[in-house]
């Protein structure tokens, strides 16, 4: 039996969100049936509803959801209805990757998580008016007041702690901290630069802060982001509209250029300033997403002090281990999310996209309340 829901739709490229009945289709063996509670708004989602990935529209996005399992298929183990998740990647398990404890790099991460709209066998989790919308997105799709989510995209949190909140865990929380914590992973004494200050960007300045980096160097072209980034621990903001990244950056070190850089703006003229101001054997982490196909050059000789730059997807998180720590580094205040957060009524998620887009929000959640 179908099961009658509402859940947001873009119906084309460059349309808005607008919220539909729609039906799901039965958890299959190793699916869940999650009430969503909450569910975070990121820029890959507004990077689909523009038209600017391949994901089959109409359909229906969100993949940052925290929810309470209502029902589970025959073959799932790690969920019972009524635990608390909290919603995040798919991943198969089973490839080399996945079996490395490495599943942002699944083989079937593209497909299963961004591009693909169906299940892998091709069908569709949400139908509405019997005809198939693009969904399983992120192996979820919880733009929906009730969402199928694969087993492997659930991940269960302690009950106590607060899940509107926890929601931005799923992905650019655990991107900005995972960038830091499992791929940078700053030495003593460091000077980590981070290059946007959006969502992705203050949770690895939060991150940071909790390293034994010495200085934490926020860069962002709007004051009030920079604002917030001093408050989360950085030691150092450079305004960028007004101020030369690297200067800054030389006269931070002494001259001598940081040891890391995580690169959330997606700008390629600030990607090349990042390895550009990199010390010998300094890393940069490619983070933020410019459209498909977006090229950047470098000084090859400039390269060859040892520098390093390296792409990351959500922050080679293994979601199981990492999500409930997060969780619990919200709740104890060590990790204050609440920083970037402002709520919306689920119907009123057009407008949160509006104040993403004009910079007034920084992580809008939708809040499913009946
Ligand atoms: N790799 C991944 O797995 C992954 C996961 C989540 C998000 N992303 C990508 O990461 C990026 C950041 O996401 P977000 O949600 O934090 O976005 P955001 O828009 O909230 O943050 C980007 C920040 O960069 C700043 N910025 C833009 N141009 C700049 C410039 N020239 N100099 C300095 N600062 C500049 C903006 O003011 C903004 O504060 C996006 O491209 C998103 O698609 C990647
Ligand atoms: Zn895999
Ligand atoms: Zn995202």
């Amino acid at each position: 039996m179908p099961i009658a829901t509402q859940a947001a739709v873009i119906e084309a490229g460059g349309a808005p969100f607008t919220v539909h009945d729609v039906e799901l289709d039965e958890p299959r063996p190793g699916e869940v049936l999650v009430r969503m509670t909450a569910a975070g708004l990121c820029h890959t989602d507004l990077g689909v509803a523009s038209g600017g990935l391949p994901f089959p529209l109409p359909g229906v996005l969100g993949h940052e959801g925290a929810g309470v399992v209502e029902r589970v298929g025959s073959a799932v183990t790690s969920v019972q209805p009524g635990d608390h998740v909290v919603l995040s990647f798919t991943s198969c398990g089973r490839c080399a990757n996945c079996r490395r404890g490495h599943p942002a790099y699944c083989a079937t991460w593209l497909p299963a998580n961004l591009i693909g709209g169906t299940r892998d066998d091709g069908s569709a989790t949400i139908t509405r008016d019997g005809q198939p919308l693009g969904s399983h997105f992120f192996g979820q799709s919880s733009f929906a007041r009730a969402a199928i989510a694969d087993e492997r995209s659930v991940v269960k949190v302690d009950p106590a702690l607060p899940l509107e909140l926890l929601a931005p865990l799923g992905c650019g929380v655990q991107t900005g901290v995972g960038a830091v914590w499992n791929v940078l992973d700053p030495r003593p004494g460091s000077t980590v630069v981070i290059a946007g200050a959006g969502a992705v960007g203050l949770s690895a300045v939060m991150a940071a802060a909790l390293t034994p980096a010495l200085r934490i160097v926020a860069v962002d072209i709007v004051p009030r982001r920079l604002d917030v980034a001093r408050k989360l621990g950085a030691t150092h903001v450079v305004d960028a509209s007004t101020e030369d990244f690297a200067a800054r950056v030389a006269e931070i070190t002494g001259g001598a250029g940081c040891d890391g850089v995580i690169e959330t703006t997606g700008n390629v003229a600030v990607l090349r300033q990042s390895v550009d101001a990199l010390s010998a054997r300094g890393t940069v982490v490619v983070v933020g997403a410019p459209p498909f196909g977006t090229e950047v050059s470098l000084d090859v000789n400039g390269m060859l002090g040892g520098k390093k730059v390296v792409g990351v997807t959500l922050g080679d998180s293994e979601t199981q281990t990492l999500i409930p720590v997060l969780a619990s580094m919200v709740a104890d205040g060590r990790l204050p999310v609440s920083e970037l957060v402002s709520f919306y009524d689920f119907g009123d998620i057009q407008q949160a996209v509006e104040d993403v887009k004009s910079g007034t929000a920084i992580k809008p959640v939708l809040r499913f309340t009946d």
